[in-house]
């Protein structure tokens, strides 16, 4: 129940052009929000099987993945135009100012030493860089999603049970031959983390689905499964 064991049915469920809720909900806010801040040096800390990498590799003068699964990363390396990285976020293998931007694409809840890996973020972006991170949102992972934590109602929308909100907890998230484990924080704990590490809060939002045009998608709208922030360093 790891990442490495999950790398092959993860690489095959995520495709060329990534899952619905990427392709459908992040993607576009996510490349705005580079784009926005045009950094020349930048970090995809868990960068999984390097499809953001992919998506930014023309706009980033030096791009960085890491990720502590080398058969993800095989697959990044053979596909992908950056510098792909085994390593944890817990100790990254950068000297301090190193990057203009990091980003965190639906990884803070698989990492488990958070408060390591934010002070390592904060110790590798260079003073004014920019953290963004897109990550599920607490009700979502505190649902236990993969599990018995939605209803679907009748006309196919879902109504969320959350169980143990505010306290932090794992979940093992299992689907598509995935099994991994998914670290529970209520919002107010990456907010607070974040603040205490002097990082300002720059840009927030629940993103949904863009002009939904079946049922699935309207019903995805029910309730927004991520969050984006974007936080600057001092
Ligand atoms: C849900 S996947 C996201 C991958 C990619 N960012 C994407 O959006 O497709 C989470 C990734 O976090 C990585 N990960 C797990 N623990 C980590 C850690 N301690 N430090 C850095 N990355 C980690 C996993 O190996 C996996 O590739």
């Amino acid at each position: 129940m790891d990442w490495e064991g999950s790398a092959n049915a993860w690489i095959e469920a995520q495709g060329v052009h990534g899952d619905f809720s990427r392709r459908r909900v992040l993607d576009a806010p996510m490349l705005a929000r580079v784009h926005a801040f045009s950094p020349q040096r930048l970090l995809d800390l868990g960068c999984g099987e390097g499809r953001f990498c992919r998506l930014l590799a023309k706009d980033v003068e030096t791009l960085v993945g890491l990720d502590p699964s080398s058969a993800l990363l095989a697959k990044a390396s053979e596909l992908g135009e950056a510098r792909f990285v085994r390593g944890r976020a817990e100790d990254l293998p950068f000297e301090s100012n190193t990057f203009d931007m990091v980003v965190s694409y639906l990884s803070l809840l698989d990492i488990e030493g958070i408060e390591a890996a934010l002070d390592e973020v904060v110790r590798v972006l260079r003073p004014g860089g920019h953290f963004l991170i897109a990550n599920l949102t607490g009700f979502a992972t505190a649902a236990d999603i993969k599990g018995g934590g939605w209803r679907i109602l009748p006309d196919g929308s879902r109504e969320i049970v959350v169980r143990r909100y505010l306290e932090p907890h794992t979940v093992v998230a299992e689907w598509k031959g995935i099994a991994v484990t998914n670290w529970h924080r209520p919002l107010s704990f990456y907010i607070t983390q974040l603040l205490e590490r002097g990082m300002a809060l720059k840009f927030f939002d629940e993103p949904a689905v863009q002009h939904p045009t079946d049922p699935k998608e309207v019903a995805y709208n029910n309730a927004p499964y991520q969050l984006i922030m974007e936080w600057r360093a001092r």
